[in-house]
């Protein structure tokens, strides 16, 4: 918890639409955002519009983790993703989207402020601990929002009134009907999905997405950053190579556009922003802050394609040594995020 307080100076900007942050931070500090305190008010939570299907389960009652080398990680075998999912990778996402917010200056790229303003039907794509659901929530309370994570990673009961969730794996299904949202947002699924997954995923948001509507992805090319030195070359190549092995994309980033266009979507816009990555700024050094977390959440895939990684003291010193490389070098990385419209016919 502490890169709350060092956030608070840093994210102190408050404007109605991009938020209000101190709920959200309190609720956090609570420790609310854990799936074993929320089960117990569970009866407590109002439905702002369910899904359809039974398959799918929208409580963390009888949701299932497994514990590896003291973290905890989802138990599903269809689910690709590398990461852990437990307390301090909620922290570390949190922490992600204020610098996100901060650096973007926005939540969202697509021209949705006066429909958001009326009221529409919002879906969040593999939400994670639902920090802008619950944010878009509160700064636009017309709008109904439904995140959706194949974890139970999201807060189920201390919520705004008009956010919900659902546990589903967004490969296989997403338990809502044809055209019933206005926007889709998915943000930082490249840890997550496989090819034919990401083939799956666009394809079950196609078809939930009204005629009309606006889908937004947006993720960081993990490959290539700006002004890359040798030391963490080697480290996101290795990423690359990881994730090849796993038969996910290594640059899916740069294949958002491209992979809009095949699923059926038009009048896409993309838009490339660089982030510093530990130099010039506070949120230079809070980005590297979230990256050397990543990076050491990884560690035990990134030691099956270079073995020394194995050591965990050995894996350590690599990724100082990238980010003071990365401030050197004045490194930064490409955010990529692109939206698109369904077809009206
Ligand atoms: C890095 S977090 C990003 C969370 C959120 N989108 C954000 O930007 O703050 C990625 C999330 O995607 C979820 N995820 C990964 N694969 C998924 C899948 N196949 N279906 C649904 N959620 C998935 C993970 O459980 C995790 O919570």
């Amino acid at each position: 918890m502490v890169f709350f307080s060092s956030l608070k100076n840093l994210f102190s900007r408050k404007d109605k639409k991009t938020l209000n942050t101190s709920n959200l931070r309190n609720i956090a500090k609570k420790k609310a955002l854990t799936c074993s305190d929320s089960q117990q008010n569970s009866k407590n939570s109002t439905a702002v519009n369910s899904p359809v299907n039974s398959v799918t389960n929208n409580s963390c009652s009888g949701y299932n983790f497994q514990f590896k080398d003291g973290r905890r990680y989802h138990a599903d075998s269809d689910v690709a993703y590398i990461l852990p999912n437990d307390d301090d990778e909620a922290d570390r996402v949190h922490q992600q989207h204020w610098i996100l917010q901060y650096a973007l200056k926005s939540n969202f790229q697509a021209p949705l402020s006066d429909a958001l303003e009326k009221g529409i039907t919002v879906l969040d794509s593999g939400c994670g601990p639902a920090t802008w659901t619950f944010e878009m929530g509160e700064a636009w309370p017309n709008s109904t929002f439904h995140g959706i994570d194949a974890s139970c990673v999201f807060p189920e009961n201390i919520k705004p009134a008009n956010v919900e969730f659902v546990i589903s794996n967004i490969a296989k299904e997403i338990p809502y009907p044809d055209n019933t949202f206005d926007y889709i947002h998915q943000r930082l699924l490249l840890l997550g999905l496989t090819n034919d997954d990401w083939e799956n995923a666009l394809k079950e948001l196609f078809r939930v997405l009204k005629p009309g509507g606006y889908i937004e992805l947006a993720e960081p090319d993990l490959q290539d950053l700006e002004n890359m030195g040798p030391i963490l070359r080697k480290l996101q190549y290795t990423m690359s190579d990881m994730l090849k092995s796993r038969n996910m994309p290594n640059k899916v980033a740069c294949e958002l556009e491209s992979r809009l266009i095949k699923a059926g979507f038009v009048n896409q816009k993309l838009k490339i922003t660089p982030l510093k990555l530990n130099h010039t700024d506070k949120a230079g050094t809070l980005l590297w802050d979230d990256y050397r977390q990543a990076y050491l959440n990884v560690r035990p895939v990134m030691a099956m394609i270079v073995p020394e990684w194995e050591d965990p003291e050995v894996y350590e010193q690599y990724v100082t040594a990238c980010g003071l490389e990365a401030e050197k070098n004045k490194s930064n990385v490409n955010w990529y995020s692109c939206y698109a419209q369904k077809p009206t016919q």
